[in-house]
């Protein structure tokens, strides 16, 4: 399948085949593509929680009461599900951790090169947390470029998936004791495979024109 082809026919799933199951193997690779997410100054400021069983789509789907209730059965249905959190602060903590990775995963040739990542890292870190004072803002918008990778992946994958804000953000944080962990959720995927009630697998994608949101320079 082409890319263009991926973009034209993925499209968001509103009601999904609850006998399908997405193959361990391929859900396998959506993890990897979570985990390998480009984020500025590789800051992974990222949790991902995954439900794959009735039980766990359950804790979930009780963050969709009154106005979210439509988005019950897409997480009740689905296959998969994913919340994807971001940490609320970038503390020193997560900062050693991720240069520690680095360098086990090889990154730095020499102490310089270490010297070198960390304080790059720290002035951006400093720029938001302590100048803007955005800094779960920043790091959401890092959550939502594995958002992005996820959706994209899962088209090419040829699974189905919905992309869901449509949800109780504090339901859910007190349901997985996400305040204890310094974390936030900000978005919901559901995934699997469209069932034949789905009106939006019918329905024509709508998009503006190419002029109007795109300028050669
Ligand atoms: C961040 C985000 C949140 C969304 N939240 C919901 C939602 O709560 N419920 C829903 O049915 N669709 C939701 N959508 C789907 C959008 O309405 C949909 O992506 C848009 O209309 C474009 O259509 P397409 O995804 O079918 O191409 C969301 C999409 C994104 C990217």
């Amino acid at each position: 399948m082409s890319l263009t082809r991926n973009v034209y026919t993925r499209y968001t799933t509103k009601a999904f085949d609850p006998a399908r199951r997405i193959p361990p193997e391929v859900f396998a690779e959506l993890e990897t593509l979570l985990r390998f997410a480009p984020s500025s100054v590789n800051s992974q400021p990222w949790h991902f929680f995954i439900a794959d069983d009735d039980a766990g789509k359950a804790r979930i789907a009780r963050a969709t009461p009154a106005a979210y209730a439509y988005n019950e059965g897409k997480i009740r249905n689905a296959s998969h599900v994913v919340v994807l959190a971001v940490r609320k602060d970038l503390d020193d903590a997560h900062l050693a951790a991720l240069l520690e990775q680095e360098d086990r995963d090889g990154r730095f040739p020499t102490r310089e090169a270490r010297a070198n990542q960390e304080k790059a890292r720290a002035f951006y870190v400093g720029l938001h947390r302590n100048e803007l004072k955005d800094v779960q803002t920043w790091a959401s918008k890092q959550v939502y470029l594995a958002l992005g990778a996820l959706l994209l992946g899962a088209a090419t994958l040829e699974l189905d998936a919905a992309p869901l804000e449509g949800f109780d953000t504090q339901i859910l944080d007190a349901e997985l004791g996400l305040a204890e962990r310094g974390l936030t959720s900000l978005v919901i995927v559901a995934l699997g495979y469209h069932s034949g009630d789905d009106f939006n697998a019918r329905l024509p994608k709508s998009r503006l024109p190419a002029e109007r949101v795109i300028t050669r320079l």
